[in-house]
């Protein structure tokens, strides 16, 4: 073969995973063996009195790790809870972070890490386009970081082994990023007993976001055959599970088999997402929707917005998943069919929409990072047809 017949391309794959119940246990020594004597423990104000939290600080207290809490980190974190945290960090002569929780709170704990070394205030390092983020990357520092642990409690976004942090700009009302290879987590502690209590509507949001993490990164241009396989893996994850651990949250089995669909999205989105998240970023910074929510009502929309470039990967899905008819129409009734059993809604007014915003929205989605990984270039018109489109709940294609 001709060496030049492949695209250059950079992978990585991220982050040692302990995986499975009851490995919570293992944090004390976890922390240790990174050479944390002093850990902030980072999670968010619903969290900090749960009794997972509780015992994590208590196990690590016994073992001699005096662990103080930082709960300051509000859903779809802001710049100013990572400033916050940064000082909670500097005041208590800390030498790690544990983030604990949700996306929001592993972002805000890997985020107050990598701020730590940082010479620039995080406004300067914080990125909206491949422009910014070309500049951003030059001024990171990188001596010094602090280790970070990552115990997720849901099991969907992904930041349990990403290099990324999203943050709400309140000013320009978008969601910006913190991107560095270095903010990968040293350790993520994977227990599916800590997702146990999420509410079948909780369930339901994470895990369609841990489906559009697989189902984006299978279908993105960029060159990265295994991310693919990885994607296809964690879609059959979702495909089995999803509507198991939905309907029983006390479904260990499911619980883990969704926690492992999570660890895979995160793994496969190495390689990029596309309009899905391009489209719901926007439903999070100016309507507050939860981002895996959002992704789940926009997932079909895009799916027939992409149809004309994506056949022949959907007749592969369509055949490894068994599905009922092939190609296309088989893996939109499918995506029809598991949204509807696990009460996703199918049309955006459900998440504060109106016809009126269209147009801003629009604008701010075909401007994602996101945006240019999609399968189909995505245009300010074409957002804007998408956005009406779920307004109307009309699935085109
Ligand atoms: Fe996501």
């Amino acid at each position: 073969m001709n060496d030049a017949a492949l695209p250059k391309a950079d992978w990585a794959f991220p982050t040692q995973v302990r995986f499975g119940v009851g490995r919570i246990a293992e944090l004390p020594a976890t922390c240790r063996a990174l050479g944390m004597r002093r850990p902030l423990l980072v999670t968010d104000q619903g969290l900090a009195g749960h009794a997972m939290i509780v015992e994590a600080v208590a196990r690590n207290a016994a073992e001699g790790l005096p662990t103080a809490v930082f709960s300051g980190v509000r859903p779809n974190p802001v710049a100013a809870n990572v400033t916050q945290g940064l000082a909670a960090y500097r005041a208590g002569g800390h030498d790690g972070v544990i983030a604990f929780g949700g996306g929001s709170s592993l972002d805000s704990g890997k985020a107050i890490a990598f701020m730590t070394a940082q010479r620039h205030p995080i406004e300067a390092l914080t990125v909206a386009s491949f422009v910014e983020f070309r500049e951003a990357q030059a001024k990171v520092v990188t001596e010094g970081l602090p280790p970070v642990v990552t115990v997720p409690t849901t099991s969907g976004t992904g930041s349990e082994i990403g290099r990324a942090a999203a943050l709400i700009d309140e000013t320009a009302r978008i969601k910006k990023g913190l991107f560095h290879q270095r903010m990968m987590p040293a350790v993520c502690i994977a227990d599916p007993e800590l997702t146990v209590g999420l509410t079948p509507a909780q369930t339901a949001a994470v895990g369609m976001d841990a489906f559009v993490h697989n189902f984006e990164a299978y279908l993105c241009p960029f060159y990265h055959p295994f991310a693919e396989g990885v994607a296809l893996a964690g879609l059959q994850l979702c495909d089995a599970w999803l509507a198991r651990a939905v309907a029983d949250g006390t479904d260990l089995m499911a619980r883990s088999q969704m926690m492992a669909a999570s660890l895979s999205g995160a793994v496969a989105f190495q390689k990029g997402l596309g309009a899905v998240h391009a489209l719901s970023h926007p439903l999070s910074s100016v309507l507050g929707a939860h981002h895996g929510l959002g992704n789940a009502v926009m997932l079909p929309y895009v799916v027939a917005f992409n149809r004309t470039v994506i056949g022949d990967k959907l007749a592969v899905l369509a055949r490894l998943l068994g599905l009922g008819k092939p190609g296309y129409t088989g893996v939109m009734d499918w995506i029809l069919a598991l949204r509807a059993r696990i009460y996703i809604p199918h049309t955006a007014d459900a998440l504060g929409l109106t016809e009126a915003m269209v147009p801003e929205l629009a604008a701010m989605a075909a401007r994602d990072l996101n945006a240019p990984e999609n399968p189909r270039p995505l245009t300010e018109a074409d957002a804007a047809r998408l956005y009406r489109a779920t307004l109307t709940g009309t699935v085109e294609g």
